[in-house]
């Protein structure tokens, strides 16, 4: 199913975030499509999962994004997917969701739109790299376009905290109170910028299956 071509074309920002840090990541993130004239950033997030099967949510959060809807991946000409490190992978919340996704897989929906991860830690080798390239398994069976960070954002040579090629990383610190540094805001805003530009770049590709 195609988008209707009157609306402004989006990347999908969908996230899953328990303090904060990785919704600050999505923040930046979405800066840096937003730079990009000509296409949107759409803010998503999804609701954390429970043990107890009777525990349900609000379909709208208190604050924050709004949930993630299938027809919002469905519509969007890029998808930027961020998660907290939970031992090393994403967060349940976030595979929780992606395995709702079969009927777009099914129908080649995301075939052919770029993508990109990122994701927050405690500690600085506390699995970022592994987790960024965890998540990169399920875009490519959607057969999604990975795009990761360039070294021409030199900023990955110098950082001391967040920063991978494979994706933007943060170190939130054990105790999840170290806000973004200049370096982890600065590659964020490169990676949404560089995920806007191949959108539009690439919105041909899928637009025309
Ligand atoms: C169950 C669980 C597992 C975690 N596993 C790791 C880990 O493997 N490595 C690490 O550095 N931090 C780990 N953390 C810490 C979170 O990744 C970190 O606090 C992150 O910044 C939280 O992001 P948020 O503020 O967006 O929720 C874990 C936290 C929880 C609750």
């Amino acid at each position: 199913m195609t988008r209707p071509a009157s609306e402004t074309p989006y990347v999908l920002v969908l996230f899953y975030s328990r303090n904060g840090a990785t919704r600050e990541m999505a923040e930046q993130l979405a800066a840096g499509v937003e730079s990009i004239s000509g296409i949107a950033a759409r803010l998503r997030t999804v609701p954390p999962v429970s043990t107890t099967c009777e525990a349900v949510d609000p379909e709208i959060p208190a604050e924050g994004a709004v949930y993630a809807s299938l027809d919002d991946l469905r519509h969007c000409h890029g998808l930027a997917l961020g998660s907290p490190t939970r031992f090393g992978n994403m967060a349940s919340p976030l595979k929780y969701f992606l395995d709702t996704t079969s009927e777009l897989w099914m129908n080649g929906v995301l075939a052919d739109k770029p993508a990109t991860a990122f994701t927050s830690t405690a500690s600085l080798h506390g699995g970022q790299e592994a987790t960024l390239l965890t998540m990169l398994i399920p875009l490519l069976h959607h057969g999604m376009v990975y795009a990761g960070v360039p070294y021409r954002e030199t900023r990955l040579l110098t950082t001391q905290s967040g920063g991978t090629p494979y994706g933007t990383s943060h170190l939130a610190g054990a105790q999840a109170d170290r806000p973004l540094d200049d370096d982890e805001t600065a590659l964020a805003r490169a990676q949404g910028e560089r995920l806007g530009r191949l959108a539009l770049a690439m919105r041909s590709l899928h637009e025309a299956t």
